[in-house]
């Protein structure tokens, strides 16, 4: 077993009955998913809010049980994956494009759990990831040019030789290279959220319950 299996399947441990559950996106949750998936057959009844037409399509596959935030306004549990994870449990995601919807289904989240592996964690936020910053398309020259303007280093992000990725809400995505990583997240999200032509970022900040590191044994190593 890899650790990202083990971390997804020891997530998926988490959910009873009756929940109204996130989820994420990503390698790592996909495991958690596909437990879930497992769990639903033998009898789990929960309804999921998936955070990416990726998760949506694979829970679907699995005959878990989808719902809206037309039908929903708060998530008993979400598990979700990250880029980077520091030790305040704070954390980078969004290298997989859905930081979006996973910033929109963790702010409404009780129990919010992260799944990874030993490589996603970090002394220092930005060290080794870059962060990720959700744009409106036409914009995307001008915000990259504020970030250079802040001593970042912004890449669009491509999803072949010049053509952008695009996101599920239609946004591109600009990838934001700290040369010296983040000192200040908190400052650091609040000025990126006020660039007009953004619409997130991927810092995720005080909003994690449990972080779930599976390891090369297979055995699980919990941070909360
Ligand atoms: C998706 O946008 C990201 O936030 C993912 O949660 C993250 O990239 C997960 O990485 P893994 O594929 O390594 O689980």
């Amino acid at each position: 077993m890899t650790p990202k299996e083990a971390a997804g399947r020891r997530a998926a441990e988490y959910i009873e009955s009756g929940m109204t559950v996130g989820l994420g996106t990503g390698s790592t949750t996909e495991w958690a998913i596909r437990a879930l998936g497992e769990r639903v057959a033998a009898g789990l009844t929960i309804k999921a809010i998936p955070t990416s037409e990726a998760s949506a399509a694979l829970a679907r596959a699995l005959d878990i049980e989808l719902t809206t935030l037309a039908e929903v306004s708060s998530v008993d549990l979400t598990i979700d994956g990250a880029d980077e994870v520091d030790p305040n449990l704070d954390l980078i995601k969004g290298l997989g494009g859905a930081l979006l919807r996973e910033k929109i289904v963790a702010s409404i989240t009780a129990h919010q759990i992260i799944v990874a592996d030993p490589s996603k964690l970090v002394d220092q936020l930005g060290t080794k990831a870059p962060l990720p910053v959700e744009v409106v398309p036409w914009s995307h020259p001008l915000i990259s040019r504020r970030l250079e303007e802040r001593g970042l280093t912004p890449a669009l992000r491509l999803q072949a030789p010049d053509t952008p990725f695009v996101t599920d809400n239609g946004n591109y995505v600009i990838d934001a290279r700290f040369p010296e990583g983040i000192d200040d997240a908190h400052a650091t999200e609040h000025w990126l959220n006020s660039l007009p032509g953004v619409v997130e970022n991927g810092l995720f900040l005080s909003m994690t319950h449990l972080v779930i590191v599976g390891q090369d044994d297979g055995f699980c190593h919990l941070i909360n």
